[in-house]
């Protein structure tokens, strides 16, 4: 009997644009502080993109670092997904920039599931991988925010930012990625949305007057609320599905929304402060890329070793959200490439 067939991580990567935009730079634009933003957020700074950068080009640095401390050459991907919310375009995807950018030939789609996307987008690379059609897959979560928040919104403009994360995956002979959850609520997709711009309100000189073209959240607190809950939730449906102990975890990566929602979530599951990341202060909120930035940053970091039980969990806009459950197995921080 042929032995099983797993998907684990090999390579990481991640990239910010190279603006810093402090909370001070709010400050005098609308009525906030500092002070407030730091205390309801953990948030200190993020990044926003130039004028030359966009979601592709983020997306592209990060995939491009990531098949860099695998030495991974373009010729052995064979599968590309970008989960996005902020795309390059409307038509075509920004997959396609993307591949064009990293010169793969190999098949190449987005996938929208707001800041849950990385989660999903972990989960569809590995069945591909388990099903055997495809050996190597980036996962690419890219986001340019910044294009898409009312500056004149106090309630959402001080918490996104822009950038970009990667992982590889290739076969195992154990279980890397070893279970996912994902689920969506699509009833509650008013809650956080960009009104216009879609098939179902173009954009119209009307709806730009009405900000209708930038991100909206209806009910923060609510979000929030549900945000800690869903996770808690999801995380402990996984875990008790594998047999595993929220001890046993060596960090829980999750969404970087707020840094408070990831003390609550610490909390609900029993966890020790270190072994939830927390990594907003100078990157903010950034969808999709958020928990491929905080996974690679913390690797960097020599927070994450060969081995090691990793829990990435997140929640947003659909409202969507699930987890992963990763056996670590990137290379450590040193070896050539990393
Ligand atoms: O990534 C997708 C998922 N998104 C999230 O998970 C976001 C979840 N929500 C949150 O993180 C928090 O709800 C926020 C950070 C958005 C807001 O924090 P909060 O502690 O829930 O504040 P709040 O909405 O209860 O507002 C408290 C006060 C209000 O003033 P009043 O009504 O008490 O006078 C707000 O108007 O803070 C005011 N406020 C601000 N003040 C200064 C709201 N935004 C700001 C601001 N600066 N930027």
């Amino acid at each position: 009997m042929s032995a099983e067939r797993y998907a684990k991580l090999s390579g990481l990567g991640s990239a910010l644009p190279e603006r810093v935009v402090p909370n001070s730079w709010f400050e005098g634009r609308i009525e906030t502080s500092d002070e407030w933003i730091r205390e309801r957020t953990g948030i200190r700074s993020r990044r926003f993109a130039g004028p030359s950068e966009s979601t592709a080009s983020l997306a592209a640095d990060a995939a491009r670092a990531a098949m860099r401390t695998a030495a991974a050459q373009p010729s052995a991907i064979d599968l590309l997904i970008v989960a996005t919310c902020t795309p390059e375009r409307f038509i075509p995807s920004t997959a396609s920039f993307v591949q064009a950018r990293l010169e793969l030939s190999c098949p190449s789609f987005d996938l929208n599931a707001a800041c849950a996307g990385f989660v999903y987008g972990l989960s569809v690379g590995a069945a591909q991988i388990r099903a055997g059609a495809a050996d190597r897959v980036l996962v690419v979560g890219a986001e340019v925010l910044s294009r898409v928040l009312d500056m004149s919104d106090r309630t959402t403009c001080v918490l996104f930012g822009d950038g970009a994360g990667a992982a590889l995956l290739e076969p195992s002979e154990e279980p890397g990625i070893i279970d996912s959850l994902l689920a969506l609520d699509g009833r509650q997709a008013e809650l956080l949305t960009v009104p216009a711009g879609g098939s179902a309100e173009p954009v119209t000189h009307e709806g730009i007057e009405h900000r209708r073209n930038y991100l909206r959240m209806l009910d923060g607190q609510s979000v929030f609320r549900q945000a800690v809950v869903a996770m808690a939730d999801a995380a402990t449906a996984v875990l008790q599905k594998a047999g595993i102990g929220p001890a046993d975890l060596r960090a829980v990566i999750g969404h970087q929304a707020n840094a408070r929602i990831l003390t609550a979530l610490g909390k609900r599951l029993g966890l020790e402060p270190g072994q939830v990341v927390i990594d907003i202060a100078e990157v903010g909120n950034t969808s999709a890329a958020s928990i491929p930035i905080a996974m690679d940053r913390a690797w960097r970091a020599g927070r994450l070793s060969p081995n090691d039980l990793v829990l990435t969990v997140a929640f947003g806009a659909g409202l969507s959200w699930g987890a992963n459950l990763i056996r670590w197995t990137a290379p450590p921080p040193g070896t050539p490439g990393v």
